[in-house]
């Protein structure tokens, strides 16, 4: 009999009606031990080296301690190991101390906050005072949004947005639209017409899971052809899409007509926090109705370094191009075995399974021979969309992504994913 777990998944465990908040942990607690004892926990793995295209990882359960071929990074240009980036985060820190004390409108507000907020205003090529930063990516979505969209306005989301969007819009009329079809958007905005105040269409620019590109020009001319507002979350584009690394607003040509620009410190920029660039007006409303950025205490002084990582993506563009050397020859290696990448566009490269219990065995033979990978499964993808995901870094050797071919060529004949589509 197959066993009760081999089809679960996190989200099963979110919300067991009947169970109080210790029962609910301990079912969960039950999960995860089954995950362990079978060597599918591939979470929360310890690891004790930084950040990078090799990583060590502590021993613990079946994981061996020692150097792992690292594809977990969303850190696409390196730079959180970049010399001149750790530079600007140790001097502001000698300069600044640790922490900024309090949020920015009681006395937490310093001089290396509005360096950034100026930083990426100029980068998208707005105007200074367009541009609010948050302690976290996910909050420059959530927090922003609760407070912007209320029950009398309608957000129209891609199905695959980001799950800190679907957080931010939970205070508002909400309705999703079939992944990057542009009919289905402005059927929803057709019918939405004259109903709300605001209708704003909310898209990523480069989708995090299978790691394709929005449609942004038809996008941002459907939304403002209905008298939409449309924000871009391109958490995953900058630094790696468009010539200039501007991401997918750049790539489309419509850097200058997208009303609200979302994204992270996290990825490209190689530190933590996130931005928000729109009208100074909009961005002034935020810093005092926004309540994470208003009761919450303002970034590190650490956060200079994304001032660096930014000069570095014009300056230093030869990251961005042998980040598309490992993206193309990666990807290519992987189809050649017969693997299924999917749609991407980006340096997310996802091998997709489906099977969870096979995602969960792959990912454990990968770990097993050095590679480092996420199997992602329910609900961050659809139930039958389990796959291997894998971020692709400009530091990654030719040396490094063949033996990960090497192994996942081995993967394949064990557990034959390229048959399973
Ligand atoms: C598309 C997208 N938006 C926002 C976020 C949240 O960013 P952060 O992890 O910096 O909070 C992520 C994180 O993975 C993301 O993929």
């Amino acid at each position: 009999m197959e066993h009760a777990y081999t089809q679960a998944s996190f989200k099963d465990y979110e919300d067991i009606p009947g169970l109080d908040i210790y029962k609910r942990a301990q079912a969960h607690t039950d999960y995860l031990n089954y995950l362990k004892e079978n060597d599918f926990m591939n979470y929360r793995l310890l690891a004790t080296s930084g950040c990078g295209a090799k990583i060590e990882l502590a021993e613990e359960g079946y994981i061996k301690k020692g150097n792992y071929i690292s594809f977990v990074c969303n850190d696409y240009l390196g730079f959180t190991q970049h010399p001149e980036v750790k530079k600007a985060a140790i001097s502001s820190i000698e300069k600044y101390g640790t922490g900024a004390g309090a949020s920015p409108l009681i006395g937490g507000y310093f001089k290396f906050h509005k360096a950034l907020e100026d930083k990426i205003s100029t980068f998208f090529k707005r105007p200074l005072g367009s541009t609010i930063t948050y302690t976290t990516g996910y909050t420059a979505n959530s927090a922003s949004l609760l407070s912007l969209l209320k029950k009398d306005d309608i957000a129209i989301v891609d199905m695959a947005v980001h799950t800190s969007v679907y957080e931010g819009i939970l205070g508002t009329t909400t309705k999703r639209f079939l992944h990057n079809n542009t009919k289905a958007l402005e059927q929803i905005l057709s019918i939405a017409h004259d109903k709300y105040r605001t209708k704003m269409v909310i898209v990523d620019g480069v989708y995090s899971q299978d790691g394709d590109i929005a449609k942004l020009k038809e996008i941002v001319e459907i939304t403002h052809r209905y008298g939409g507002v449309l924000l871009v979350d391109d958490a995953h584009g900058i630094g790696v899409i468009g010539e200039t690394g501007r991401g997918a607003m750049e790539l489309f040509d419509v850097l200058d007509e997208v009303d609200i620009i979302t994204g992270t410190f996290s990825k490209t920029f190689g530190n933590v926090g996130g931005y928000l660039v729109a009208d100074p007006e909009l961005i002034t409303y935020l810093q005092f109705q926004s309540r994470q950025y208003a009761f919450s205490a303002a970034a590190t002084p650490i956060v200079a370094g994304v001032n660096r990582a930014i000069e570095l993506i014009d300056e230093e563009p030869h990251w961005q191009k042998k980040l598309w050397e490992n993206i193309g020859y990666y990807k290519k290696g992987l189809q050649d075995i017969g693997l299924d990448v999917g749609t991407t566009e980006s340096a997310i490269i996802p091998v997709k399974i489906g099977n969870i219990q096979k995602n969960c065995e792959a990912g454990k033979l990968l770990l097993e021979n050095g590679i480092y990978t996420n199997p992602i499964m329910y609900p961050a993808v659809s139930m039958k969309d389990s796959r291997i995901r894998m971020s692709l870094m400009a530091t990654h050797t030719k040396e490094q992504l063949d033996k990960a071919l090497n192994v996942f060529e081995y993967v394949n004949k064990k557990l034959d994913i390229a048959k399973t589509l």
